[in-house]
């Protein structure tokens, strides 16, 4: 199919272009557009056909709910099928716009192949200007996956978008790269404590600040166990290469050892380090997710498609502490490896 592309300046928002990605929305189509965390893949989430053409430009499995988009309160409370918890009217006021994906009880409007069969529904206002415009023009709520193929990084990069959606969806409106680089946190708080289903942009320590306690499910946590979220037992984020994560001590003496077998081995390398390592692998294919927990998020989906393009056979990839944004960070490195990890 044909894909209008659109090249947008977010200090000059072109509006025409954006009501016009308005208007297929409501007519039924797809438009990828930019959010503060990942691009996403956008239809009416109020209506079931055009959900489905979200499913079949990803080649997503059916049974992998989609996150809702919203642009104020009303949309909000028109998609959900319960009264405003108190824990929620605090992270919505604490964290929205932005990345923070809560799960509701749904109402009767949202069709059932947006949840995935599912009773609940999950709901997200983002923070960014084309994303909410987009939304609000459309006078619509907006189902949106990230714009990857199915199994792919998520898209951070106008690039990415091209490669993985042109002539998949009606339009695409492109932006500068995302902020964050890693997906919305999506969170349960239907039970007494609340549960971190994904790990994403909005870090455990600032939801404990707003909430207290706060659980992770532990079925994210082991390769084998089974998650609460559906999306999340999918392989995911997988590059081409296979990819090890190394985690200890004195890592990079141990990863320059494994990397020389597999270069005598005739194997194409890279290293996924950050700025204070990267020089122990000079002369090496190295690519550095930056000096920060901010800058790994931001760098981390950019940095397995760079190896794609590169070409290597094989990646070891430095574990980062499982804190704050590190631990969205690690959530999406260990489910690219597959869980595949060496503890030095
Ligand atoms: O940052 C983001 O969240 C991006 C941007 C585009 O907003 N979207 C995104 O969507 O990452 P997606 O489809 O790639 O991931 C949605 C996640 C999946 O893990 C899915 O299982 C979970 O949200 N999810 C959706 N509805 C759910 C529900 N009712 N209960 C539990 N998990 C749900
Ligand atoms: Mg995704």
């Amino acid at each position: 199919m044909e894909t209008l592309i659109h090249n947008l300046n977010i200090n000059d928002l072109d509006m025409n272009a954006i009501d016009e990605g308005a208007a297929i929305i409501r007519k039924g189509g797809t438009v990828v557009f930019p959010t503060e965390t990942v691009y996403g893949l956008g239809a009416n989430a109020l209506a079931e056909t055009s959900v489905n053409r979200i499913f079949h430009a990803k080649g997503r499995p059916s049974d992998n709910p989609l996150i809702v988009h919203v642009s104020n309160h009303d949309m909000l409370l028109f998609c959900i099928g319960e009264p405003l918890s108190e824990k929620a009217k605090k992270l919505i006021k604490s964290f929205w716009p932005g990345p923070l994906t809560i799960v509701f009880k749904k109402s009767k409007y949202i069709p059932d192949n947006v949840t995935g069969g599912l009773d609940t529904v999950a709901i997200r206002m983002p923070n960014n200007k084309v994303a909410l415009e987009l939304i609000e023009r459309s006078m619509v709520p907006i189902a949106a996956p990230s714009a990857n193929i199915s199994g792919k990084p998520s898209p951070t990069a106008p690039e990415h978008v091209i490669s993985d959606m042109g002539g998949k969806v009606d339009m695409i409106l492109l932006c500068s790269d995302t902020v964050v680089g890693v997906e919305s946190t999506v969170i349960d708080i239907s039970g007494e404590i609340p549960i971190i289903l994904r790990p994403g942009g909005v870090t455990k320590e600032d939801l404990e600040i707003v909430l207290g306690e706060v659980n992770i499910d532990p079925g994210i946590i082991e390769k084998n166990a089974s998650p609460k979220s559906p999306g999340m037992k999918y392989t995911h984020y997988a590059p081409d290469a296979q990819m090890v994560i190394i985690k200890g001590k004195n890592i990079s003496s141990k990863i320059l050892q494994m990397a020389g077998a597999d270069i005598r081995q005739g194997l194409r390398v890279g290293i996924l380090t950050i700025d204070a390592n990267k020089d122990k692998y000079k002369g090496l294919t190295v690519i550095s997710i930056g000096g920060s927990d901010e800058e790994a998020a931001h760098n981390f989906f950019n940095a397995l498609r760079e190896f794609d393009k590169i070409g290597v056979d094989k990646i070891y990839a430095e574990a980062l502490k499982e804190e704050y944004l590190g631990l969205a960070v690690m959530n999406r490195m260990k489910k690219a490896a597959g869980f595949n990890i060496i503890e030095i």
